[in-house]
């Protein structure tokens, strides 16, 4: 069994990273004298596969457990949703000492920690994530939120779990388009703070992609560990946790520029990698050499690495300057300078970012 700590004082946590330990949850649960009343929420395709697991666990260990259960997917990361978890917690009579558990992806996590900071002021949360992209990302660092209409994740707070538990047994389920979405994320580490995490994700691919355990194992730890360290720095993304959306400018922009209908998140943060590395190179910040390693590695996975046609710098920058992250009309990059590290960058000329963006069309 692997930890990694998440220091934040007395909001601090434990990551725990095995293989087939859904099942030892309740008694992990019992050091933390929760009310015995807890809920899971999860979504029907989850709880079909791990619901069982997790509720006998927690019962076993002398807890009282319901389940809410609400829709697959991201359309239904919304308040309407929240308000009937929230609601079922009120039936269920959950109390301020009360536990609910997150099982699922980021959807799941992302809802219910939001549910749970602003029920009763806040009760605890355990997260259960069961995609690749939830264990080294969503999981940690406490971000929670639902989406507006007006826009993705406009609503939310920062609320950090008591517990993240990873069983990777649970990937063998997923399906294979989201374990990519989650190696985009891995590379993303690898490019802003841990070249022999590029360099092991280029070594071993095949033992990876084949869910190969302690393999599995290595990058999720390390994921979660520089998650752990850079929200440890800055929880509140006034500063240096602003490098973890390295390839989400341009990400988002092709997400929103597509619908959200043709790329998942992963996807997008793919192409988004590989842009702004171009930038990087563009303003003088990286060499080609680097760019191409970038390039390789995702195109090896089997991501995405280049626009589709008919995106382009007219299309996607005005989307880029409505991003959360631009500021006085000023776009943010996270601009590579060598694999292992970036640097927060404004003020780059318009005429780079469309080359960047124009480039191998
Ligand atoms: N809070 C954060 O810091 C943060 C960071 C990154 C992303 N996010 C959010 O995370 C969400 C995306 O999360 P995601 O990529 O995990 O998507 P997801 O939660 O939608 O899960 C993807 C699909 O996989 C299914 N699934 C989950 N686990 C499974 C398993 N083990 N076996 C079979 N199927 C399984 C789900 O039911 C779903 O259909 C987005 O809403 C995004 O905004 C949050």
């Amino acid at each position: 069994m692997q930890t990694v700590k998440v220091d934040l004082g007395e909001r601090s946590y434990d990551i725990v990273i095995d293989a087939g330990i859904l099942s030892g949850i309740g008694e992990r649960m019992k050091e933390f004298r929760f009310s015995p009343k807890t809920a899971i929420v999860s979504n029907p395709t989850v709880f079909k596969l791990y619901g069982d697991a997790v509720m006998n666990s927690i019962r076993n260990a002398g807890f009282e457990c319901f389940s809410v259960i609400i829709p697959d997917g991201e359309i239904y990361k919304n308040y309407n949703q929240t308000y009937q978890i929230l609601t079922e917690f009120l039936k269920n009579k959950l109390d301020r000492n009360s536990c609910v558990i997150a099982l699922g992806g980021g959807v799941i996590g992302d809802i219910t920690g939001f549910a749970a900071s602003i029920y009763m002021r806040g009760i605890h949360f355990i997260q259960v994530p069961t995609t690749l992209l939830s264990q080294v990302d969503s999981s940690v660092g406490g971000k929670t939120g639902v989406n507006h209409e007006s826009g993705k994740n406009m609503i939310g707070t920062f609320y950090q779990p008591k517990l993240v538990w990873i069983d990777i047994d649970t990937l063998k389920t997923l399906p294979k388009r989201e374990l990519l979405c989650g190696i985009a994320e891995i590379i993303k580490y690898g490019v802003i703070w841990d070249e022999e995490l590029f360099e092991s994700l280029e070594k071993n691919r095949d033992a990876i992609l084949t869910l190969d355990a302690d393999r599995l194992t290595h990058i999720i730890k390390r994921s979660c560990g520089i998650k752990a360290e850079v929200v440890s720095k800055d929880e509140r993304e006034s500063g240096l946790r602003a490098i973890l959306n390295y390839g989400h400018t341009v990400g988002h922009a092709v997400e929103t520029g597509t619908g959200y209908s043709k790329f998942l998140h992963g996807e997008a943060v793919a192409i988004g990698m590989h842009i702004e590395a171009r930038l990087s190179e563009i303003t003088g910040l990286m060499d080609t050499k680097q760019v191409s390693e970038i390039k390789a590695l995702i195109d090896s996975y089997g991501l995405p690495s280049e626009l589709p046609e008919g995106l382009n710098a007219d299309n996607l920058i005005p989307h880029m300057m409505l991003d959360k992250k631009t500021e006085a009309g000023e776009m943010k990059f996270i601009l590579p300078e060598k694999i292992g590290t970036v640097s927060i960058r404004k003020g780059i000329n318009i005429e780079d970012i469309t080359k960047a963006l124009s480039k191998g069309r």
